[in-house]
Formats: C-alpha cells, sequence, structure tokens
C-alpha cells in the first residue's frame, strides 16, 4: 500500500472518531440538561403520572353543532357581562347546553386537537361535568362533557340532582338548570408536572370561567362562577379521587324580574 493511502485512511479513522466523540459527549449533555429541566428533582424518580383512563358511559349522547358566529360582539359581551344569580325556571335546550360546553372546552383546532380556552404545554387537564336538571330531551344526572366528539358521556348517576343538592354547593347552583363542574387533573401528563404549574391549572380554570361568561352573556344567559362547596361537591359527586373540582357554574335563562346591573362606567 503507498504512504498517500495509508495516511488518507490513517487521518479518516482519527476524524471518524472525533466525530463519534463529540457527538457522544453533546447527547450526554442533552441527556443531563432534560432531566433537570423536565424533572422536578423530588418527583424525578418515583412519580407516575395519572394517564387519562377511559370511562364506560351509559350512554353517549350527540350535541347540536355549535355555532361560530353569534348577535353579540367580543367587546358587549365584555362591557355587559355580570354575575347573574337568578334564572327564570324554563329549561335549556340541547343547542344552549353544546354551546355552552363547546365555549368551555370545545375543540377549536382540528388538526392539532386545541381547546376553547388555552392550556399550558397543550396538556388540558379539565374536564367539564355537566349537571342536568333541566335540559329539554335529556333525563336529569351527571354527564361528561367529551370535547372530541361533541358529545355528552352519561356517568349513569340517576340521582346526582338529590346528591348535588344535599352537599354544600352554593344554593345558586341547586337552582340552575345546568350547572357546569370543572374538575381538574393536577398531575396529567409529565410536562405539566415537570414545570411545577399547580398555579397554571388553576388559571386554566379561571379562562374557562371567563369563556363560559362571555358566551353566557352573548346569549343572554345568566351564569355566576362560583369556588363554595368545590371539595363537597366532589365527594357528593363520587368525582375521581385524582381530580380536584374548581369552579361550579350555574347557568340558565334569566329571571324575568332580574334588573341587569346599572352600568356606571360605559
Ligand atoms: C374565583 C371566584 C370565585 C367566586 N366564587 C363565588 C361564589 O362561591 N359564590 C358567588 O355567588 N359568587 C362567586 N364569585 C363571583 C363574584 O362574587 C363576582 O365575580 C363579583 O361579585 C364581581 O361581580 P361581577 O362578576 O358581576 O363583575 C366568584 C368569583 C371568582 C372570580
Amino acid at each position: 500500500m503507498r504512504h498517500s493511502t495509508v495516511s488518507f485512511l490513517a487521518l479518516l479513522f482519527f476524524s471518524t472518531t472525533l466525530i463519534c466523540g463529540i457527538l457522544l459527549i453533546n447527547a450526554k449533555r442533552e441527556a443531563l440538561h432534560t432531566t433537570t429541566v423536565t424533572q422536578p428533582l423530588s418527583t424525578a424518580t418515583t412519580t407516575t403520572p395519572r394517564l387519562p383512563v377511559p370511562r364506560s358511559y351509559a350512554s353517549v349522547i350527540s350535541l347540536p353543532s355549535p355555532k361560530l358566529k353569534g348577535a353579540v360582539s367580543v367587546e358587549e359581551a365584555i362591557a355587559d357581562r355580570r354575575s347573574r344569580r337568578t334564572f327564570a325556571t324554563t329549561p335549556l335546550t340541547l343547542a344552549q347546553v353544546s354551546q355552552l360546553l363547546w365555549s368551555a372546552q370545545g375543540i377549536t383546532d382540528q388538526v392539532g386537537g386545541k381547546r376553547a380556552a388555552p392550556s399550558a404545554f397543550d396538556v388540558y387537564p379539565y374536564t367539564v361535568y355537566v349537571l342536568a336538571r333541566s335540559i329539554t330531551g335529556l333525563t336529569p344526572g351527571l354527564y361528561e362533557y367529551l370535547p372530541d366528539k361533541q358529545a355528552l358521556g352519561d356517568m349513569h348517576m340517576p340521582n346526582a340532582v338529590q346528591q348535588f343538592d344535599a352537599s354544600k354547593a352554593e344554593a345558586v347552583a341547586k337552582a340552575a338548570p345546568v350547572t357546569f363542574i370543572l374538575s381538574a387533573a393536577f398531575d396529567k401528563g409529565l410536562k405539566q408536572m415537570s414545570t411545577g404549574t399547580t398555579g397554571s391549572t388553576y388559571l386554566e380554570g379561571g379562562h374557562i370561567g371567563e369563556n363560559v361568561y362571555l358566551e353566557t352573556e352573548s346569549m343572554k344567559l345568566a351564569t355566576v362562577v362560583t369556588a363554595g362547596g368545590v371539595d363537597d361537591v366532589k365527594t357528593a359527586l363520587n368525582i375521581d379521587p385524582a381530580e380536584t373540582v374548581v369552579y361550579i357554574i350555574p347557568i340558565g335563562n334569566r329571571a324575568p324580574q332580574a334588573s341587569p346591573t346599572p352600568k356606571t362606567n360605559l
């Protein structure tokens, strides 16, 4: 073999070894960096995140498609939004409930599955349970909103309304035709755990609540977000122990005698 060929092969061998070495060191660095950034020290090796558990339902009820145009502008809805605590006795329709649920957690991005309210790292830790007291065409009980299907899953709890009424929920929620129960799985997904986002999860409940307020205002209905009695409601309705009930949101038609809060600033 000629001298120049030997030199070339030696050079090739050393440069290949050098490049492999650099790549290996970088990979190790990256792995270390990932471990530091994404895993809290206390739980890095011990905690297994709870994965969403598919539930079984007595039946799944398809909801009417939500409308993407309303008669009220966003500015008008913000300007008129008030907590309204009195409801007419008239039932809500499934179309109204569907529209309200869509505003809370509906899928607004068919490709990526993103929802109506923002969520840190796209985790979407909230479930909306629907306590149906007086909805035309729907048996009273407890349902889970299934955003992917725009449907309700019947949680086979025929006595849910009575159980709710025996709980420490605010009186206003015991008078509404429908009540949304926002329940968060704080440990849902590794990413959520990794950034210490307990606070973020509560914030997300606020975003959902505001969406419901504005949709309710746009539909000329009445609502108020309530946090009173959340823990007791979780127990009363036998909600997944791994979840935390954050908000209870009763919604109904406005009572005819209820006068709107006078506007002083516009
Ligand atoms: C986090 C939070 C919790 C609330 N909890 C209750 C509650 O338990 N009961 C209730 O009647 N109103 C509750 N409210 C509604 C407030 O009382 C209401 O937003 C406040 O009076 C301001 O009036 P506005 O919503 O008409 O602007 C709550 C509001 C927030 C933001």
